[in-house]
């Protein structure tokens, strides 16, 4: 009886929600396997919403040494990663399923955001190439890969952690995902705005005070305080979120 109920309940709120699958290419799986196995992304995971597989590329490189990486044509400095165990873990995948996306992550990217985040979050396969050395040979960007993304204007020894910011803000976005179905709408960005202050207990401590109105339990009055307090930290931290009129 019992499995019988939970076969019944269980799989009606599955039919409703896709499966999103990311596969992450890397020379390193080890510094994916602790950001993406914790918190959050690992419940999701659990709780059958989204599969995460991450891929050793060396396993798909050739001779004793599989080697993926090889000197640069022209003499630059650093090595380059090379076309072939791409392409063959790429199209083993491909073989497999319809991929929405095959993303390269490296910082000539275009610069990720919430939009983006968003965006991806409502596809069911993609594909995270993480970059690494001097960057991926040029013909893998012109052929296998359909977006390259970018976290920000610095750059990192290789793209695992860029691939691990990714995957965490789509995941999280995934319905179910976070068990108060609101909270993930109303994180920073969501709509342009940064979010308020919060504040727990204890209501004083040192003498350092909780805001009056948020312990006033009016609803109205303190959803009010919350939009102009984002909209203060917005306009004092981050202007370039707001247009000429809201700055003003
Ligand atoms: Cl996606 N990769 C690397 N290597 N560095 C970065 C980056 C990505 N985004 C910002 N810096």
């Amino acid at each position: 009886m019992i499995s019988l109920y939970i076969h019944s309940v269980v799989p009606i709120f599955m039919y409703f929600c896709i499966v999103m699958r990311i596969d992450i290419i890397t020379v390193l799986p080890e510094l994916l396997n602790g950001p993406l196995n914790h918190s959050i992304v690992k419940r999701a995971c659990d709780k059958g919403l989204a599969e995460i597989h991450i891929h050793n590329l060396r396993d798909y490189a050739k001779g004793k040494h599989r080697n993926v990486d090889d000197y640069p044509f022209g003499g630059e400095a650093g090595m380059v990663m090379t076309i072939e165990p791409i392409e063959k873990v790429i199209n083993s995948l491909k073989k497999e399923r319809a991929y929405d996306e095959i993303i390269f992550t490296t910082p000539d990217g275009k610069n990720f955001d919430q939009k983006t985040a968003n965006h991806l979050s409502t596809f069911e396969n993609i594909i995270i190439l993480c970059g690494h050395y001097k960057g991926v040979d040029q013909r893998v960007r012109d052929h296998l890969i359909t977006m390259e993304i970018s976290i920000g204007d610095y750059v990192l020894s290789g793209g695992e952690l860029a691939a691990a910011v990714i995957a965490d803000s789509i995941i999280r976005l995934l319905p179910g995902a976070i068990s108060d179905e609101t909270s993930a709408l109303s994180d920073s960005f969501q709509d342009n705005l940064l979010s308020p202050p919060v504040y727990t207990r204890p209501a004083e401590y040192n003498g350092w005070k909780v805001p009056e109105i948020l312990l006033s339990g009016h609803t109205a009055k303190i959803d009010e305080w919350k939009y102009d307090e984002s909209l203060r930290k917005t306009k004092e931290l981050r202007p370039d979120l707001l247009t000429d009129e809201e700055n003003s």
